[in-house]
């Protein structure tokens, strides 16, 4: 193919690839020439358990198709994971240039019925997983000036979903360190972009119809991980909602809003009447850093 995204040469850790949307990714970056390692502990959907053969039968379907890749077992949540992970890549391949945030458990329990643990449980593989590759994998990249991060996040974090209490706070957490990360990256060619997939596997069998499988398959999400893990990608700080052959960029807007012209003005009253205004979307901002928003909302009026 003329053109071709290729990621020959390039090193890359896909977390929780041993199923599902991860092990897509590996298939579909191994594919494209990129040494893998297919990262995945092999538990339960709701975090318990362990098995090797998860990774081990990925890296199998990668060796087969002529790929390269490594297994790893370690836990993502966990400082020592992070870091076991990222030295599976050093040790391996000699280096990291992409990683795939992509490991994840999940409860559906209602708001009430969830315990401290099981917050604290998801917290600790989404969010805190995420953080501990990502830092283990920085300081490679930041020394070659050469890095791809992808965040995995969801709907049910940007949006709210019924049932996804601890998921999806621990969703949201994700795009906020997806976007320090973009910050922090950028001098060193070092971008981070956000997934929000939409797909049939084990984590959406119960919610989603089984008609519609095919038309969800994990195959409709991989090409927008591949092409933000690529060199020819330079987006960078970018939200996509993907799934069924879509790919959407989704931001978080600021209105322009109103202003009263001083704090005698602004009454609870006032903002019940300028309602309108406040909630019109028209001439939307979407700031790309914190104080880029508060020159927005503080500074000189926008027109
Ligand atoms: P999945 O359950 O098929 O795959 C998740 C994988 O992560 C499993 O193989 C599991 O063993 C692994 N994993 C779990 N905890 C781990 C840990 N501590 N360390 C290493 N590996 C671990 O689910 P799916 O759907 O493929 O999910 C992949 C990602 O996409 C998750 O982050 C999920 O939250 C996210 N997502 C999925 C959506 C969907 O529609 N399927 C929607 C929105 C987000």
């Amino acid at each position: 193919m003329a053109n071709e995204i290729r990621l020959d040469n390039r090193v890359a850790i896909i977390t929780g690839a041993g199923a599902g949307l991860g092990r897509s990714h590996a298939l579909a970056m191994a594919a494209r020439g990129a040494k893998v390692v297919v990262n995945d502990l092999g538990g339960r959907m709701d975090g318990t358990g362990a098995a090797r053969s998860a990774a081990d039968g990925v890296v199998d379907e990668i060796r087969a198709a002529g790929g390269e890749a490594v297994a790893n077992y370690d836990s993502v949540a966990t400082p020592e994971g992070g870091r076991a992970i990222v030295q599976a890549a050093v040790d391996a391949f000699g280096t990291v240039d992409i990683v795939v945030n992509n490991a994840g458990i999940i409860l559906y329990k209602r708001f009430m019925d969830h315990t401290p643990e099981d917050f604290a449980s998801n917290l600790a593989v989404h969010l805190s997983g995420s953080f501990y590759v990502s830092q283990a994998a920085f300081p490679i990249m930041k020394e070659k000036r050469y890095g791809r991060l992808v965040f995995t996040s969801s709907s049910g974090g940007l949006r709210g979903g019924a049932d996804v209490v601890a998921y999806g706070a621990a969703k949201a957490g994700v795009m906020g360190l997806a976007f320090v990360m973009a910050l922090t990256g950028a001098p060193y060619n070092i971008f981070s972009n956000v997934i929000l997939p939409n797909a049939y596997t084990r984590m959406t069998e119960g919610v989603v119809a089984e008609r519609n499988m095919e038309k969800l398959s994990p195959g409709f999400i991989s090409p927008i991980v591949v092409y933000l893990s690529s060199e020819r990608c330079t987006l960078n700080h970018e939200m996509f909602a993907c799934g069924a052959g879509t790919v959407a960029r989704t931001i978080i807007a600021l209105a322009q809003g109103w202003r009263a012209e001083s704090k005698a003005e602004l009454t609870p009253e006032a903002i019940h009447d300028h309602l309108a205004e406040i909630m019109d979307m028209t001439n939307y901002a979407n700031p790309q850093n914190s104080e880029e928003e508060t020159r927005l909302v503080a500074g000189r009026r926008r027109k």
